[in-house]
């Protein structure tokens, strides 16, 4: 980040490090009045969009949740980040973003521990913190969710949640019901997020307490998306195949990038279109924004296929940083809560005439599989289900062979009571599948103050200036009076009640100079300041000056909200 900008956000308080009294702790920040403004913004335009726009319900759940949930979501067993800690000073560092930025490697995530190791040990990478050869050094896997117990004594486990996403999908048997079971549907929810990031870095950009807005869209197999509205909407798409080919990424309409199988599935690429259009309304530069598809080994375990959004927040080189991930999730999680939990999370899907159907499903013995089993039942009921789908012959067998968490387990058939018959069905119950938007609001953020950020010359005076789109922008109209008598200041005071009760966000700024007071206001990026002046008490007339061209030209009090509304 340019070292000025860096400077204004301090200076102007859009957000610091919280707790500076107590040294302060990595990878939290405390938005102040200006940024805490700008924040709340982005998150009402993000809900006008995903919210009202696409015609979608919000939720508000809980940020602590059972271990339960989170074992049936996985992010207990593979919600992991690599760590490796110096011999010489201690200091612990991720593993990957070493690899990284020592080499010309761009996505390490992927890689396996070994490898990592092996790398490290040829490029002789070192301590970042003290300069000492971390060769040899084990990297060790390291689950990011904060640990907390649920009320006193014989604690139940619970974890902060890593992602709002599960508080959604747990709430799956009523918001459906909510939906009037009308299928799609999609839920959102904006909130706060906690990962322990093992090297929390780049100020907003990597923090372990976050907020997200995410958009689970529920949709039945088969069903397509409307795409026309946004099927011209122009992409820079970064696909698995240009990145390989160390080649540019390539620009295209969406409804070209499903024409050209770039895309996979239409609801991402619908979405990519929709949020391609919302970023550039908030003030995303569309010169520094691609989208980037995971490679294979880099999805997470329940995607199956991923698109990032990635802004360029370099300074003087370009640095990519993701503001938003575009997965393709399956059934994955709707069905994990189905097996883990007590509740049917599948969705009756009526046919159009009754049909004969061959219905293969098993009937576990619980008495048999609970106590012989305990907590690992619920994957070992699971494992069996896949196989009644993928080789239900293994079944004939007397007895069934599976792998469970690493552990080769033996099933009595009889136990598992399977059985494939032909049944007259008037329907049948699916598993939904979830394509789900996931935005890191304060990635935005970042990325909107470092693309408007700019410095020009204004009077012979070089000014900072932060070019925010009004949408966001912490305050709209700045109303000032030249000074503050002779009933200047009344009179400025009654029009900035006027602009308020008209819906604007106002500021009122009488202290200094007017051109301070402009200045001032350029670098929190207020568009427009109102200035009254003597000859407002005569004319009824006051001079708006626009923050981008500083041009000024005078109105009419009467048509100011009018004019501003415009
Ligand atoms: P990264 O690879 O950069 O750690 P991720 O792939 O883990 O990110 P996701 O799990 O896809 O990120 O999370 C969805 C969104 O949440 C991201 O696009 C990002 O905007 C935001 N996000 C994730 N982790 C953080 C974090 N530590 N700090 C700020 N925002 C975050
Ligand atoms: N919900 C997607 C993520 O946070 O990883």
């Amino acid at each position: 980040m340019n070292s000025e900008l860096r400077q204004l956000i301090k200076r102007r308080g859009f957000y610091f490090l919280s707790q500076e009294s107590y040294g302060g702790s990595a990878g939290f920040y405390t938005y102040g009045p200006e940024g805490a403004s700008l924040k709340a913004n982005i998150e009402d335009a993000w809900r006008r969009q995903f919210k009202q726009k696409e015609s979608n319900m919000e939720i508000d759940s809980p940020t602590i949740m059972k271990e339960a949930v989170f074992d049936a979501s996985g992010h207990t067993e593979t919600f992991d980040d690599m760590i490796i800690e110096c011999g010489k000073c201690g200091e612990q560092h991720r593993a990957d973003h070493l690899v990284e930025d020592n080499t010309e490697i761009d996505e390490a995530e992927a890689f396996a521990a070994e490898k990592i190791e092996e790398i490290i040990e040829d490029e002789n990478i070192q301590c970042p913190s003290c300069g000492a050869s971390l060769s040899g050094i084990k990297v060790n896997d390291f689950n990011l969710m904060f640990e907390t117990s649920i009320g006193p004594g014989d604690a139940e486990r619970g974890f902060l949640r890593p992602e709002t996403a599960q508080g959604i999908f747990v709430e799956f048997p009523r918001l459906k019901e909510y939906a009037r079971n009308d299928f799609p549907f999609g839920v959102v929810q904006i909130g706060r997020s906690y990962r322990n990031e093992i090297s929390p870095r780049g100020g907003l950009s990597r923090v372990r307490e976050f907020t997200q807005a995410e958009l689970e869209n529920f949709i039945l197999p088969g069903q397509d998306p409307d795409i026309s509205d946004v099927e011209d909407v122009e992409l820079r798409l970064y696909s698995r195949k240009l990145q390989d080919e160390g080649a540019e990424p390539a620009e295209m309409t969406v409804k070209e990038s499903l024409e050209k199988d770039v895309v996979a599935s239409e609801w991402v690429a619908y979405y990519l279109g929709v949020a391609q259009r919302w970023y550039e309304r908030i003030g995303v530069d569309p010169e520094r924004l691609r989208f980037r598809q995971h490679q294979e080994d880099e999805l997470s375990h329940y995607a199956s296929d991923c698109w990032d959004a990635e802004t360029d927040v370099g300074h003087e080189e370009k640095d990519w940083l993701e503001i938003t991930g575009f997965a393709f999730r399956g059934c994955h999680d709707v069905k994990q809560h189905h097996n883990h939990s007590n509740e049917d999370y599948r969705v009756f899907r009526e046919y159009d005439e009754p049909k004969e159907i061959e219905v293969k499903d098993i009937s576990p013995d619980m008495s048999y599989f609970g106590p012989e089993f305990g907590d690992q039942a619920g994957k070992v009921i699971e494992k069996l289900e896949e196989l009644v789908e993928d080789s239900p012959e293994v079944f004939e067998q007397e007895t069934i062979e599976i792998e469970v968490s690493g552990e080769e387990i033996e099933v009595p058939s009889e136990k598992a009571g399977f059985s494939q018959r032909t049944e007259e069905k008037d329907g049948e119950k699916v598993f939904p599948q979830v394509v789900e938007p996931s935005f890191g609001v304060d990635r935005i953020f970042y990325s909107i103050l470092v693309h408007s950020f700019e410095q020009d010359e204004v009077d012979g005076e070089e000014r900072n200036v932060l070019r925010l789109e009004r949408e966001v922008a912490p305050v709209e109209v700045a109303v000032m009076p030249l000074m503050d008598k002779d009933g200047l200041g009344e009179k400025a005071e009654e029009i900035r009640d006027e602009l308020q009760e008209a819906g604007f966000r106002v500021d009122y700024d009488d202290s200094g100079s007017i051109g301070r007071r402009y200045r001032r206001q350029d670098e929190v990026g207020t568009p427009y300041c109102v200035t009254v002046d003597y000859e407002t008490l005569e004319d009824e007339d006051v001079t708006l000056r626009d923050r981008d061209s500083t041009e000024q030209q005078r109105v009419e009090i009467g048509s100011l909200a009018e004019k501003l509304g415009e």
